[in-house]
Parts: structure tokens; sequence; C-alpha cells
């Protein structure tokens, strides 16, 4: 009975790996990997572990019954790494590339190998019964990681086993999840490696810095489009492009000389002139606008040092083609004339480097940091976007716990 209820087709497998293939960034990747495979077999939580210098790193996790759906999730920015060898179920579908299914995890036979970890259950109060575990093959059936779906039911709510038919569509779609998150890695790394290289002028400007401000400004804008009714899958294809743009930023700082880039002091007033280029500079990479990504790059480059009252930059007459420096004592965009997402990545921009030493300051402490921030609501920061942020605070306490 339960299998017709939630009878899947092969066809609807490759229309969803249709849809995979168009995303991005690797954690909107993951996002829809696992609510895809979940679905097909109505599965009530699931995970995701990568492969990462020889070990799983576990990076994504849904689970109906502990946290909303779709709402902003703290714990998929938790670090928690498995060797890969026998004795976990994970570690042993890695090692083996065997796909594992089990139908309690309570009463896995004594002779396995592997054992089920209960500790999640223990912390969290959740009940894990049925597993079903499947390698994540890219090519040459080299495991990348593993995909883990928990707790299958009838769709009606009532736990029925993993099935042979749920088992097949799993393989066939986590062939198709594999390619997409091999991909999704690839871009994250060439967002990186291009932050490599400003990192190579300004050693502050690092992977975690860049990485943070990216995964902040997502999740402000996704806990922003909840409260405003845009669709999960508008959500989705938004906080993809919003992550990977806002970790460029300040891609425009390759641009300014070491002089006043490394400056261990505060800038004079002509080298400040000359730093506020970055954000032209970084307009200029993304001048083409071919696709949708280019374009909020571009607005996030060009507008992250705008103020909510006005008095940002760049000015508002400033000449983006001439690479115009400066156009001091004139006014920036001002409300909401500054792009959306420039206003959010202001603010993750802002309290990522409050939060951090640079070669010019120590690091603030919490308090001082959101003082700051609450101080500037409707001066420098939107004031909605900082209700927003406050309201997060412990998804992005959680992130800069992730990213160090
Ligand atoms: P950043 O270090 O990534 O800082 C980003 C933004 O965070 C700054 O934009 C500013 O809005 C805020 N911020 C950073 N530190 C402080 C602070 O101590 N107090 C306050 N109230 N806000 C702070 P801003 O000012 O437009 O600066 C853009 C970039 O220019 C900075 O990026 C940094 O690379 C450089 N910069 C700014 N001031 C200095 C300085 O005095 N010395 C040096 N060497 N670089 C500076
Ligand atoms: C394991 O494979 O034992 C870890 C997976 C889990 O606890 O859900
Ligand atoms: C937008 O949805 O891009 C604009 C929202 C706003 O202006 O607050
Ligand atoms: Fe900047
Ligand atoms: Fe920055």
């Amino acid at each position: 009975m339960s299998d017709v209820q939630r009878e899947v087709s092969l066809e609807r497998v490759l229309d969803i790996a249709d849809e995979l293939n168009q995303l991005k960034d690797i954690d909107t990747i993951l996002d829809r990997v696992l609510l895809e495979s979940r679905r097909l077999s109505c599965a009530r939580a699931g995970s995701i572990f990568l492969r990462e210098n020889g070990l799983l790193r576990f990076r994504y996790v849904h689970n109906d019954d502990l946290y909303a759906q779709d709402s902003n999730n703290k714990h998929i920015y938790t670090n928690l790494e498995v060797p890969i060898d026998e004795k976990s179920i994970v570690g042993y579908v890695a090692l083996t590339g065997e796909t594992l299914t089990i139908e309690d995890a309570y009463r896995i036979p004594p002779e396995a190998p592997y054992h089920f970890n209960s500790s999640f259950d223990v912390k969290t109060g959740f009940h894990t019964r049925s597993l079903l575990t499947i390698p994540l093959k890219a090519a040459q059936n080299q495991v990348i990681g593993v995909l883990q779906i928990i707790n299958s039911t009838d769709c009606a709510g009532t736990p029925v086993p993993f099935t042979h038919h749920d088992e097949m569509l799993a393989t066939v779609f986590a062939r198709h999840a594999a390619a997409a998150i091999e991909r999704g890695l690839m871009t994250r790394e060439m967002v990186l490696r291009m932050m490599q290289m400003a990192a190579l002028r300004d050693p502050k400007e690092t992977g975690a810095h860049v990485q943070r401000v990216g995964a902040y400004s997502a999740e402000i804008y996704h806990r922003w489009a909840l409260s405003h009714g845009v669709s999960i899958d508008e959500i989705r294809k938004r906080k993809d492009l919003i992550r990977l743009a806002a970790m460029l930023h300040d891609v425009g700082k390759v641009g300014i000389a070491d002089s006043i880039l490394k400056k261990p002091a505060k800038l004079t007033e002509e080298e400040f002139a000359v730093m506020r280029c970055h954000t032209v500079f970084g307009a200029d990479l993304f001048s083409h606008a071919g696709s949708e990504l280019d374009a909020v790059c571009r607005e996030i480059a060009l507008h992250h040092h705008q103020r909510w009252d006005g008095r940002g930059y760049p000015c508002e007459a400033v000449d983006v083609d001439n690479l115009v420096p400066t156009c001091a004592g004139n006014p920036g965009l001002a409300g909401e004339d500054i792009p959306f997402v420039a206003r959010i990545t202001a603010i993750a921009d802002v309290f990522d480097a409050l939060c951090s030493s640079r070669s010019y300051k120590e690091a603030w402490s919490d308090d001082r940091v959101l003082a700051i921030l609450r101080d500037e609501r409707g001066k420098q920061f939107d004031p909605e976007l900082i209700d927003v942020f406050f309201d997060l605070l412990d998804v992005i306490l959680a992130i800069r716990d992730k990213f160090v």
C-alpha cells in the first residue's frame, strides 16, 4: 500500500536532476539534494557527509521533526567529522561503496561491523528508525561523500521500511546528485581561489572571512524572504546567487596598492579615497553582466559600502566605466535605492569586520559589535534587515564558529 501511495517515477528523478544542474552554489545544491532524496520515500530526516582530507565531514542536515521545514537552520553549520572506516554506518558505506538499508537502527545484528551512533538521538530526543545510506559516486566510481535518508514513512506519517524500489530510485538519484555536488564544489573552489589572489595582497581577507560573509548574507536573505511570502523555490534560487556574490564583495581589493591595503594604521583621507575604488574595481569585473549571477555580483561589489542614510560610497554619479575613483563630498545612494542584496551584504561585512582583527585594528567584543549594529539601525543600515539580523543571531553565531 505504502509503495503505491508514494510511487515516484524515474522520470521525476531525471527532471530533478535537470533542475540540480541549474544550481551553482554547493550549499544550495546540498539542500536540494536532501529535500528531493527525502521526498522519494517520504523520509522525515536526512544528512549529507562529504569526503574531505580523508575524513567524512558532516555537511548538511534536514529533520522535519526537529526543525521547521524551509526555515533557517543553524545545525547545517555544525562541525562534525567521521573517520572512513567500518565502525560507523556512514564510514562503512564510504569505505565499501555499497548502499546499506537498515530497518531499525537500534536492532542492527551484533555481527555487523558497523554500529549506530545514537549520540544525536540522545542529544536531541529524535528517534532514528530506518536508514538508507548511499555512497555519492562521481566519475570513476570515486566516493565523494555519503547521503543518508532517515525514517521512511508511508506519507500518512506511519514509519515503514525502505523498499527495493526506494533503494533503486535513490541510487539513480545519487548518481546525478554526486555530479551536481562535484560541480558545486568546483565553483566554490574557484571563488575561493579568486579570493586567495586578493588574500595574497591582503592576508586578513581570508577564505574564512569570505565564507562567513557569504553565509551571513544568504541566511539574512532567507529569513527576510520567508517573512515576505517569497516562494521556497525562489528563495533557493536567490540564496544560491547571493551567497556566491557576497563572497566576492571585496574582490576589487586586488586593484589596491599594497602600501594602502596593508597599512598597519589609520588611512589618510587621500589613501581612503583610493581604497574606496575597490567597489568600482570589483564591479568592473562583472560589467558584462551576462548572467544573473554576474548582475548580483556587480550590485554587491559596487554598493556594499552604501549607507541607508546616503552617506556611503560610491557616489550616485560615479562613472564606473572610466573608473573614476572618488567623488568626495557627494552623497551615495540612500534607502531603497540601494540594491537590496547590497544592503544585506553591508550588514554581513561590517559585522564580520568588527568581529575580526585587521592590520589596523583589534577584534571587538560581541557586546560592542552588536551595540554598534543596533545603534546604526536606520542610519548606516536598513532597519528592517537589522531586525532580521538580530532575529537570526543564533544562526549567525553558528556560522562564525564554523568558519574560523
Ligand atoms: P574591511 O576591513 O573589510 O571593513 C569593512 C567595513 O567594516 C568598513 O568599511 C567599515 O564600514 C566597517 N569597519 C571596519 N572596521 C571598523 C571600525 O574600526 N569602526 C567602525 N565603525 N567600522 C569599521 P570602510 O570603512 O568603507 O572600509 C573599507 C575597507 O577599507 C576596509 O575593509 C579596509 O580594508 C580598508 N580600511 C578602512 N579603514 C582603514 C584603516 O584605517 N586602515 C587600513 N589599513 N585599512 C582601512
Ligand atoms: C552513523 O553512521 O552512525 C552516523 C549517522 C547517524 O548517526 O545518523
Ligand atoms: C527586493 O525584493 O529586491 C526589494 C525589497 C526591498 O526593497 O525591501
Ligand atoms: Fe569592501
Ligand atoms: Fe570585507
